[in-house]
């Protein structure tokens, strides 16, 4: 394992045309393997700085070195293949899943958008199925037809489908009762000790990135107030 962080942002910007400056010179460091929590009050610019490390949002200024490569400057054609192993799980599984594609048509999409073979993507979606604790029979169905807990299963064996090096999840369990939330922090640790993944963990709930992360960055109004404390 190399001494280079796996992703490194570094005095990130972004104003928004309202005036509102959602990051103020946000930078931190991910390490291969480690979890960083990332907490702040709604508004704080949490989602705002996750979209900017998965290229989704460009910042006015600063950058983000993902395995050492500038990433906020790479045309979309170069960023795809690094996509692959930066990948995302969202708040809300039932509304970012695609309503008309079953579990196992929404995880083999994105391998299949990653250039996965045919005949390769069937055997690793019954693995990811049984990875993330569900069964052939909720392979087959589509989102409606799941719990929150079942769907956030589904959304976070998508992201792990292309054995990715960090998972940013922004609040990626906030929707979920208490008792379900424990279940999938579980399941994102035991994941996490099976496949080094890396996480970056957006949540407005201390107490759930307590639980998880071996770091954590609070935010407030786009800019980071604490040094990433190490837990003992
Ligand atoms: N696309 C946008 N256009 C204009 N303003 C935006 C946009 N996205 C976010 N903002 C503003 O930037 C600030 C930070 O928003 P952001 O979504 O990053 O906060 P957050 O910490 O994720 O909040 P929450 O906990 O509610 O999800 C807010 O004031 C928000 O209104
Ligand atoms: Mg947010």
């Amino acid at each position: 394992m190399s001494d280079t962080p796996l992703l490194a942002a570094e005095g990130l910007v972004k104003r928004f045309p309202s005036g509102v400056v959602a990051a103020d010179g946000v930078s931190f460091a991910v390490r291969h393997g480690e979890t960083v929590g990332l907490v702040g009050a709604s508004g704080s610019g949490k989602s705002t700085v996750a979209r900017i490390v998965l290229g989704l949002t460009r910042p006015d200024a600063g950058t983000v070195r993902f395995d050492g490569r500038e990433l906020t400057t790479l045309p979309p054609r170069r960023l795809r293949p690094l996509r692959a192993r930066l990948q995302f799980v969202p708040q809300s599984p039932r509304a970012s899943l695609n309503p008309r594609l079953t579990a196992a048509e929404s995880i083999a999409f994105n391998l299949r958008a990653h250039g996965w073979r045919r005949r390769d993507i069937r055997a690793r979606v019954a693995e990811l199925l049984d990875q993330v604790g569900l069964t052939a029979g909720h392979g087959d169905r589509r989102p409606a037809e799941l719990s929150g807990g079942q769907a956030q299963r589904v959304a976070i064996a998508r992201a792990l489908a292309t054995r990715p090096d960090l998972v940013v999840c922004d609040e990626a369990v906030s929707a979920l009762d208490r008792s379900v939330q424990a279940q999938i922090l579980n399941l994102l640790a035991g994941l996490q000790r099976e496949t080094g993944v890396a996480y970056l963990f957006i949540s407005h709930d201390p107490a759930v990135v307590e639980h998880l992360c071996d770091r954590v960055l609070v935010m407030r109004d786009g800019r980071v107030t604490s040094p990433s404390k190490e837990r003992p």
